[in-house]
């Protein structure tokens, strides 16, 4: 049997989801006696928790384990695995073309690493990616941040848009139950964390698979009754949820997030495109239309609210004056922040089979187009900040400048202002906004003179 390797190191790739799982099997090695690593080179055990959503995703990986592959051959004992959406997408056939891998997993086994691990030290190479019920996590994971928190709500992703792997990879959707997600966020406010983040895929499709609908026939379990369910919860000052499906966003959330305090006013709802024809190849079930009206809808009632999107440009078909519907929509609509990909055709995805592919080269051109556009409408919404007086919720110091702090405002936009880490740490500072750029702001802390002072 080979000892339990001491000094672990992870490299996450990808979305939310991964960062959220990579802390809980952070967690799970820690349980077992392992320190953790910055540096990979001098770790027993590297885990690259990865992500193919686009193809460079997915390259970006094995570059990274082409090299720690050859360090294993100068030291045997080193345990690597690959975890997340390239394993569960490629399974064996990484074994075949990495041999010197231990573990291959995909993201429903990330709560067992610590059964699969007692494999790998057994002296198997093993493989994990048949689909299996999610087990509750009962691991303490290593969280990244001491402030904000990532609380899985619903894993998985029944839909089938036609550009998309996260279904082949996450499989079903797996909610889980209310009364689970409020015990983690009780001990996470113990813990002093002040914020946290429901985490979904596709989060409106929460509890559709939980037993129970009401007399109208409605779904027992919603995100807006978890909203409800889980808002009381003392110490935690600030919720928000992601990814909302435009599908399914309903007017009954939108007034929970401006009943409920404690909710934030950001939203990040992919639209995905500006045009009606390519948003029914991609089988995404709305038109720009309702989209718009979503838009509307929340804008009338938190008329503040920040709205950001995911954008893709260059799906197959599509042609010049489609790909200008998508930025008169991001000019019209004025977002707050927005992810722009280039399509990737990805394995096992419909539209990768479909003979209108367009070439590299005007995918390329209309991406750059689009950030061009997005650089400029982002800052254009940093303007309505400046002078105001934002809640910033302070996480760390400035990475770049340590006699300033950062954190974010309700509507979810990084902000600076001179003070000491220390002193600010998880409180939320009212902060004058005196400079504002496309995607962050720097201000100065309001200082409120207590009144018993001011008299005297
Ligand atoms: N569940 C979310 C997002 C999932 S993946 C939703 O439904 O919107 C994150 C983002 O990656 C997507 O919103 C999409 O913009 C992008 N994406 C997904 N597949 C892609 C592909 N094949 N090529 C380019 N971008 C892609
Ligand atoms: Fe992918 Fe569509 Fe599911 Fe989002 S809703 S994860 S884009 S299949
Ligand atoms: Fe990537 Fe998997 Fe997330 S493919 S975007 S890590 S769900």
């Amino acid at each position: 049997m080979t000892p339990v390797p001491r000094r672990y190191h992870i490299t996450t790739f990808g979305c939310q989801m991964n960062k959220a799982d990579s802390e809980r099997m952070a967690g799970i090695l820690e349980g077992l006696g392992m320190a953790w690593s910055e540096d990979p080179n001098q770790a027993d055990l590297i885990l690259y928790n990865t992500c193919t959503i686009r193809d460079n995703a997915e390259q970006k990986v094995y570059s990274y384990l082409g090299r720690q592959a050859k360090r294993k051959q100068e030291k045997p004992d080193l345990t690597l695995i690959v975890a997340g959406c390239v394993a569960q997408q490629e399974g064996e056939q990484l074994l075949r073309r990495v041999p010197e891998l231990d573990l291959v997993m995909g993201p429903q086994h990330a709560n067992r690493l610590g059964d699969l691990l007692e494999q790998v030290f057994a002296g198997n190479q093993v493989v994990a990616t048949e689909a299996v019920h999610i087990m509750e996590d009962i691991t303490k994971p290593r969280r990244d941040s001491a402030v904000t928190a990532w609380v899985n709500v619903i894993y998985g992703c029944n839909e089938r848009c036609s550009y998309c792997v996260v279904p082949n990879v996450r499989g079903v959707e797996q909610s889980r139950p209310p009364g689970a997600i409020r015990a983690e966020m009780e001990a996470l406010a113990q813990q002093g964390y002040k914020e946290v983040t429901l985490l979904g895929q596709n989060i409106d499709a929460y509890g559709r698979d939980l037993p129970g609908v009401t007399e109208t026939g409605r779904h027992l379990h919603t995100l807006t009754d978890l909203l409800y369910f889980v808002h009381d919860i003392d110490g935690i000052e600030r919720i928000r949820f992601a990814t909302s499906h435009p599908r399914y966003f309903t007017e009954r959330l939108i007034k929970a997030c401006q009943e409920l305090p404690k909710v934030c006013e950001h939203f990040h709802i992919p639209f995905q495109s500006g045009d009606n024809d390519i948003l029914k190849a991609m089988k995404r079930g709305y038109t720009i239309e309702r989209y718009r009206q979503i838009i509307d809808k929340i804008r009338a009632y938190m008329p503040d609210a920040a709205i950001s999107a995911d954008v893709i440009v260059g799906f197959p078909g599509e042609t010049e004056a489609q790909f200008e519907n998508t930025l008169r929509v991001v000019e019209e609509i004025g977002f707050d922040l927005l992810n722009t990909a280039a399509y990737s055709p990805r394995p096992g995805t419909p539209a990768a089979l479909w003979d209108n592919q367009l070439s590299e080269e005007v995918k390329a051109d209309r991406l750059q187009r689009l950030n061009h556009l997005v650089a400029l409408t982002a800052a254009e919404r940093s303007q309505r900040y400046l002078g105001r007086v934002e809640d910033v919720l302070v996480e760390e110091q400035n990475s770049k400048d340590p006699r300033q702090v950062m954190g974010r405002t309700r509507g979810n936009r990084l902000t600076f202002f001179p003070g000491n880490i220390e002193q600010f740490r998880g409180q939320i500072v009212p902060v004058s906004i005196t400079e504002v750029r496309a995607f962050s702001l720097t201000g100065e802390a309001v200082v409120t003179v207590p009144q018993s002072l001011a008299l005297a």
